[in-house]
């Protein structure tokens, strides 16, 4: 036997350990498929099958000869492989971004600076904006840039806690324990915010994301609170963040103290057709792409389908990598922009 043989038995082995990790996956994500429920059993088994056609797919779509430049090491999975073929440092379009990070579009600087100065002027505010619009991100952005030793943050990030979870939250957060009777539990909480302010010099921000499912009550509960010292003074900034039925909900409802005590309000606009480029370009220099990675067509289908969320635009972004490396694309094209679509949209 020669080296050549040698050396293809060794690349024969290889590939059929990868083959076996693949059937692996698959078997794993259709279990985990199962075990999440009927519901999403569906749509996860439907995903894996289609990463396996994917996977089947790139794998005779590459010669023998490219694959054997290619060749991975044992155990790759296909997140390395990808990053390996775009020559990326690690995966584009992920969620875990510190806060330098983050592209600066219009919407998000106008938000992040709004919730800025609601926090320096103590003030109620309210953001919203579409799902995925970027809100929490803004939130992010906005508390990383604060003087932390002069504030404390009282974040909840689901409301679906009634009255007393909105004034348990605020006690623990602020170090103490929370009464169990709901009539000593509200002042309890009030003078927690106050001490706060007048003794620590902290001052408390409260922030509640998804506050278009807070209820009626849980809104009066937070008038209450940003009604302090004869309504001449708040010991807090408060942000109430969500979809954009929030402002529907405060100006139907019976509402209009908290209304009026709204200092900024702002709804998050989605990213124009030129932030969207902008956006996916910075996404892909922050893992070492700099070049054009994604054609101009791929790129206006990505927009118009994604309508500029950024939350749609990564999540098609990241489908269109996944079809044009199984198709062995070194250009994220339309053809695979428009298979990310049909993904996307499909039922
Ligand atoms: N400024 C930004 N820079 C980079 N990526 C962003 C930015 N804003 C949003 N994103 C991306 O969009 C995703 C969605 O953003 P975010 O979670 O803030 O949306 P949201 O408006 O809070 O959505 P929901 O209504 O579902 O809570 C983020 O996980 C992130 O990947
Ligand atoms: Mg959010």
């Amino acid at each position: 036997m020669n080296s050549a043989d040698t050396v293809q038995d060794r690349i024969d082995e290889l590939e059929a350990a990868e083959d076996r990790a693949a059937a692996l996956l698959e078997r794993t994500l259709l279990l985990a498929g199962r075990q999440a429920g009927r519901r999403l059993a569906p749509r996860l088994a439907g995903r894996t099958l289609r990463l396996a056609v994917a996977h089947q797919r790139s794998r005779t779509a590459r010669p023998r000869t490219h694959r054997r430049h290619q060749l991975p090491g044992k155990g790759r999975t296909l997140i390395d492989k990808i990053q390996g073929f775009y020559g990326f440092t690690r995966m584009p379009f992920g969620r875990d971004m510190a806060p330098g990070m983050l592209h600066r579009h219009s919407s998000h600087a106008q938000a992040a600076a709004r919730i800025t100065w609601c926090i320096g002027e103590r003030s109620l505010g309210v953001i919203t904006g579409e799902v995925g619009a970027g809100k929490t991100v803004a939130i992010r952005a906005a508390l990383d840039a604060l003087d932390h030793p002069r504030h404390t943050v009282i974040y909840l990030p689901n409301p679906a806690v009634g009255v007393a979870g909105i004034h348990h939250a605020i006690v623990t957060a602020l170090g103490g324990v929370p009464k169990p009777h709901r009539s000593t539990l509200i002042p309890q909480a009030a003078d927690a915010l106050a001490t706060e302010h007048a003794e620590r010099g902290r001052v408390p921000v409260l922030i509640i994301d998804e506050a278009h499912l807070l209820d009626h009550e849980q809104l009066e509960a937070v008038r209450m609170l940003t009604n302090h010292d004869m309504d001449s003074t708040s010991p807090l900034a408060c942000l109430l963040i969500g979809q954009p039925t929030l402002r529907r909900k405060i100006k139907l409802g019976m509402l209009a103290a908290l209304d009026q005590r709204i200092a900024i309000r702002y709804n998050m606009p989605p990213m124009t057709s030129e932030e969207t480029p902008s956006h996916l370009a910075h996404h892909l220099a922050l893992v070492g792409r700099s070049d054009t990675l994604f054609s101009d067509d791929a790129i206006t289908l990505i927009h118009d389908t994604s309508r500029g969320y950024p939350r749609a635009v990564n999540n098609l972004a990241v489908q269109s990598l996944l079809s044009a490396y199984a198709d062995n694309k070194s250009i994220v094209d339309e053809a695979s922009a428009r298979a990310a679509v049909a993904e996307v949209t499909a039922e």
